[in-house]
């Protein structure tokens, strides 16, 4: 487990995308006042990594943040079996094997107090961003990469590809995702107002300086603002 500081945790993972590929994979879990946890983006947790979890915070609330970031939402639900699942609208009907509680949107969002969730609008990844307050922490899945160190050629390349070798960048993969440009300006425009410190993203190493620079540059080089 990484602490960020006393409301956010995370555990990091490598899934393999292709064959010889792998893309190191986050899951955050956000404490709230009262002691219960929201987990963004489960991940395959072994039994330990759940007993160390739960001895910290009871998780409540179970989140797919986007179209992409749902393969153990099931695995997640059988070890906190009170927790709501959370999914887009679309992913709730693409993944119908799953009891989903409820839609994540921002009127039914019930944490708002302390976790405020902004929808990327015009991206067909549907990604929600998190903010949670206390923390100061912007917590992103697919919006922003932040890729160090990758060992051997096919990483080089994909990461080529991406734009997004050894830097905090917004991959060319999730530019084209982006059918409307106007919705995800003002979407990112809404980040940008927000008072965050740290970016802890599902892909990469958390940013704790400059935040927000490093975010507002890199949706500027990638022409997004
Ligand atoms: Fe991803």
């Amino acid at each position: 487990m990484m602490k960020t500081n006393d409301w956010v945790f995370s555990y990091e993972t490598e899934m393999e995308l292709f064959k010889n590929f792998k893309l190191p994979v986050r899951s955050t879990v956000l404490k709230l006042n009262n002691g219960d946890g929201v987990m963004i983006s489960p991940i395959n947790f072994t039994e330990a990594e759940w007993a160390e979890i739960q001895s910290n915070l009871k998780v409540k609330h179970i989140i797919a943040p986007c179209d992409l970031h749902h393969l153990y939402v099931k695995s997640a639900k059988k070890h906190a079996r009170d927790a709501k699942l959370w999914a887009t609208h679309d992913l709730a009907r693409k993944r119908n094997d799953v009891n989903w509680d409820q839609e994540l949107l921002p009127q039914k969002w019930t944490l708002t107090d302390e976790i405020e969730i902004i929808p990327i609008g015009g991206s067909s990844t549907h990604e929600v961003a998190f903010f949670h307050k206390k923390a100061k922490t912007l917590v992103v899945t697919d919006l922003l990469f932040n890729l160090h160190n990758r060992k051997g050629v096919l990483s080089w390349i994909v990461m080529h590809m991406f734009g997004t070798w050894n830097r905090p960048a917004i991959s060319r993969w999730f530019k084209t995702t982006i059918k409307n440009k106007n919705q995800f300006r003002m979407s990112v425009e809404k980040i940008l107002a927000l008072d965050f410190e740290t970016i802890v993203m599902a892909h990469g190493d958390i940013i704790t300086e400059n935040a927000k620079s490093v975010f507002s540059n890199a949706l500027r080089e990638r022409q997004l603002i």
